[in-house]
């Protein structure tokens, strides 16, 4: 059995669905004990089956009286966190016509959805890290993986919230690797291009966004949760034990082209 995380404990955020479900499976699989957190109930109860290393707790990440219990449970049930997986979040797009409630060009962005895509993928991986840093702190080091965007920290897109919020963590990112650096504690942010996951099942309903696919990045295809979570555990890992405050994106060369 591969062992990369062995002795670790990892929470991951998001991990009902999706890319964090995998990062959730992969991390579990190479000896971490990971303690899952998501909105999601039935996602949640899917990860059952990958036995008893994995803890699955019901909480939204933009709460944080949640947060809070989310990380005393962890902590309780398999001793301090030193990797966090900042994973959770949504995205508002409009397929077809925009109405209220999307997301889209700041004029038309509504301030309580505003709010809502901050709150959800900006202040959750603040409140995550503030109530997980003391833990790490006393374990002597740790590794929190942030995770963005592309669209967002190298390239704009219609979602203009979301890619605030996405530049948001970039900041945040940067800080902490600066401030928790000297302590051992690493902070990186991997930037996804576009992953099939359930976030983006409508648009790969829509045959020209699938055929736009084969020229959106270099590779010429979409990217699947596997591939993030290999660069996730990269960066979880000791094996990115000098990496700090870097950027990563997994997105099939997308940045690439675009600068
Ligand atoms: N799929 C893509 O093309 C793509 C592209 C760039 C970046 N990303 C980023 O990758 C990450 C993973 O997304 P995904 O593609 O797996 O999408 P997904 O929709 O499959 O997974 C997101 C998960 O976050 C959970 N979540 C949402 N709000 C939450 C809250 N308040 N508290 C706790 N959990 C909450 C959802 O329930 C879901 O399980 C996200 O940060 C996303 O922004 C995805």
């Amino acid at each position: 059995m591969p062992d990369r995380l062995l002795g670790k404990v990892a929470i991951v955020t998001g991990a009902a669905s999706g890319q964090g479900a995998e990062v959730a499976r992969l991390f579990a699989q190479n000896g971490a004990k990971v303690v899952a957190l998501d909105v999601n109930p039935e996602g949640l109860d899917r990860l059952s089956d990958a036995g008893p290393d994995i803890l699955a707790i019901e909480c939204d990440v933009s709460n944080s009286e949640q947060v809070q219990a989310g990380v005393a449970e962890a902590v309780e049930r398999f001793g301090p966190v030193t990797v966090l997986y900042n994973n959770a979040a949504i995205t508002l797009g409009a397929t077809g016509e925009w109405h209220e409630g999307n997301d889209g060009p700041l004029a038309d962005v509504t301030e309580e959805v505003f709010d809502r895509i901050i709150n959800v993928n900006l202040r959750s991986q603040f409140l995550t890290c503030k109530y997980t840093l003391p833990h790490m702190l006393a374990a002597g080091g740790g590794s929190i993986v942030n995770v963005a965007s592309v669209g967002g920290v190298f390239v704009g897109t219609g979602v203009n919230a979301y890619c605030v919020s996405k530049g948001g963590i970039l900041g945040l990112s940067r800080a902490l690797a600066h401030s928790y650096g000297p302590k051992g504690i690493r902070t990186n942010l991997l930037c996804p291009g576009y992953i099939e996951t359930p976030m983006i099942d409508r648009h790969l309903k829509q045959p020209e966004f699938v055929a736009g696919l084969a020229t959106a990045n270099p590779l010429g295809r979409v990217g699947q949760s596997s591939e993030i979570a290999q660069a996730g555990l990269f960066l979880a890992s000791d094996d990115s034990s000098y990496v700090n405050g870097a950027v990563l994106p997994v997105d099939g060369g997308a940045v690439a082209r675009s600068v």
